[in-house]
C-alpha cells in the first residue's frame, strides 16, 4: 500500500515571536492525534546544515556580504531538504520547521537588498524550489520581541539579533507582505497572548489540514 505523502509546516516571524515553543507544542498536539511529526530548524538540521549555521550566526556582523549569506542559507537549506525534509514527507511524516525559505527571502532578499528571484533561483539550485504546504506567520508588537530576545540572549544576540530596529521592521513588513501575497499557503498568528491561547491560535491554523 503506497503511503501518503507527509505535509511540511513552517513556521516564520522575527526573533522573539516565540517559533521554538510554538513548534514543539504543536508538535505535541500533532502527535497527541497520532501523526508522525518531524521537528526541524534553519538554519540547520543536519550535520552539514549546522556546521554551516555556526558560520552564519557567529563572528562580526560584517563576516559575509549579502550574497554569500544568501549561498550559504540556501547551502545548508540544500543539504537539509535533500537528507531529512524529503525522506519525512516521502515516508508519510508531518514535518515542523523553525524557519524556511521565507527567512532568506525576508532576511536576505528584502532587507538586505538581494532580489527575491535571485533568492528562488538560489532555492530552485539548491532544494528544487520545495515550498511548504502551510507556512505559520508569528506575529507579535517590536517591543515584546525584544523584550523577549533579550531575555533568551542577553547582551548575547548573533550576528542578525544585533543588526538594528530598521533592519527587524523591514523583516517583520516583508513577512506581512509576503503572508497578503499567498494567502492560500500563509496563516497569521498573532502571538500577544499567553503560551497556551498561542498555541491554541496554532493549531487552528492548521486544523482544515488534518481533513
Ligand atoms: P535562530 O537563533 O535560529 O533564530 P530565531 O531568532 O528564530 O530563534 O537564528 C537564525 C537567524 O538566522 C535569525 O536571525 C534569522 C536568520 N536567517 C536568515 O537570515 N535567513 C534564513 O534563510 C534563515 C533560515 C535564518
Amino acid at each position: 500500500m503506497a503511503v501518503s505523502p507527509g505535509r511540511f509546516i513552517t513556521l516564520e516571524g522575527g526573533e522573539g515571536v516565540g517559533k521554538s515553543t510554538q513548534l514543539r507544542r504543536l508538535a505535541e498536539h500533532l502527535r497527541g492525534i497520532g501523526l508522525e511529526v518531524v521537528e526541524t530548524r534553519e538554519p540547520g538540521g543536519t550535520a552539514g546544515a549546522e556546521a554551516i549555521r555556526a558560520l552564519l550566526l557567529g563572528g562580526e556582523a560584517d563576516r559575509w556580504n549579502a550574497r554569500a549569506e544568501t549561498l550559504l542559507f540556501a547551502a545548508a537549506r540544500s543539504d537539509h531538504v535533500e537528507r531529512v525534509i524529503r525522506p519525512a514527507l516521502a515516508a508519510g511524516a508531518w514535518v515542523l520547521c523553525d524557519r524556511y525559505v521565507d527567512s532568506s527571502r525576508a532576511y536576505q532578499a528584502a532587507a538586505s537588498g538581494i532580489g527575491d528571484v535571485d533568492v528562488m533561483a538560489a532555492h530552485r539550485v539548491g532544494s528544487g524550489g520545495l515550498m511548504p504546504d502551510r507556512t505559520l506567520l508569528l506575529t507579535v508588537s517590536l517591543e515584546i520581541a525584544q523584550a523577549r530576545a533579550m531575555l533568551r540572549d542577553g547582551e548575547e544576540a548573533d550576528r542578525f539579533g544585533a543588526r538594528g530596529l530598521a533592519f527587524h521592521q523591514s523583516v517583520a513588513a516583508a513577512f506581512v507582505r509576503f503572508a497578503a501575497e499567498e494567502p492560500e499557503r500563509f496563516r497569521v498568528v498573532n502571538t500577544d497572548a499567553d503560551q497556551d491561547a498561542v498555541a491554541a491560535r496554532v493549531a487552528a491554523a492548521v486544523a482544515d489540514m488534518l481533513r
